[in-house]
């Protein structure tokens, strides 16, 4: 019983804050430009997000597909836009209202459906999805009920794509534990380690695993100057070499990992 509440006590939570930072960045509030600023460290993702993306859009023609934890819907826009079947879940209201919105202003409103709906008890049949998309949620999550509900609604020839932060990297935990405002608790203690990901192994009969973003964060001052692509293409290379030893490529910043075979 104490269990039941205290997840219930960190679901609502998660919905308030997510509640609250939407609107207020969406409304320019003052107190909400460091949420923007953050975004600044996004500029160097491109790896990552190319890698994701296209794996989406090769995946999802015709298919069933679920925004797991959509946010404001981003995903599942692009999945609709290249003729998939999408639904997004979010436990945060405010985050589904808006998908809603944007959705329509789109013009893609009958190709998706958005559903406020708790990610760790999931109201749909198993084998539902042929395609999940997990973009920064799991470390939101108690990640072995996730893994369990992901396992059940995936069809047994389905694919899920998770990309999250990894906690290994010391300067990664120290920015975190220094930007406290930015984060529930619950996400600050649990962004995501090797331990985690290694656990998808007991309900995934295949897990593949690819790092992302280390030295490539040096690019951030120069993003908004002449030097920031050449210098990106550079630091990716390097990264490409260093985030394929086994010792060090746990401290990348991201990992994108795809999960498939799923252990019914
Ligand atoms: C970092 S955001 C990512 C949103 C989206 N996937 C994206 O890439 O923009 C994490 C999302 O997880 C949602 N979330 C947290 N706990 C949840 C739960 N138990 N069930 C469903 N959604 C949840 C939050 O409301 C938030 O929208």
């Amino acid at each position: 019983m104490e269990n039941i509440d205290i997840n219930n006590i960190r679901k609502q939570k998660e919905a308030e804050f997510h509640d609250k930072v939407r609107k207020g960045v969406n409304e320019n509030a003052p107190e909400f430009r460091s949420f923007v600023i953050r975004r600044r460290f996004y500029s160097i993702t491109r790896a990552s997000r190319d890698f994701f993306w296209n794996f989406l859009i090769k995946n999802c023609k015709n298919k069933n597909v679920l925004d797991y934890c959509c946010g404001e819907g981003d995903a599942t826009f692009l999945l609709a836009e290249n003729e998939a079947n999408a639904v997004g879940i979010d436990i945060s209201p405010e985050s589904i209202k808006i998908a809603k919105e944007r959705a329509l202003e789109k013009k893609i409103a009958e190709k998706t459906s958005f559903l406020v709906m708790d990610a760790e008890n999931l109201k749909f049949d198993k084998n539902s999805f042929d395609l999940i998309v997990c973009a920064g949620v799991l470390h939101h999550l108690d990640i072995e009920k996730a893994y369990k509900e992901l396992s059940r609604v995936l069809r047994n020839d389905g694919k899920i794509i998770c990309v999250e932060p990894l906690v290994h990297n010391p300067l990664f935990q120290l920015y975190r534990n220094l930007t406290p405002h930015l984060r529930t608790e619950w996400e600050l203690h649990h962004i995501l380690r090797m331990s985690q990901i290694n656990l998808a192994d007991k309900y995934f009969g295949k897990v593949e695993r690819k790092f992302f973003h280390l030295f490539s964060l040096l690019a951030v001052p120069f993003r908004r100057t002449f030097l920031f692509n050449p210098l990106l293409l550079i630091l990716e290379k390097i990264d490409l070499v260093i985030l394929g030893l086994p010792g060090l490529r746990w401290w990348a910043w991201q990992i994108v990992f795809i999960l498939s075979q799923p252990k019914k």
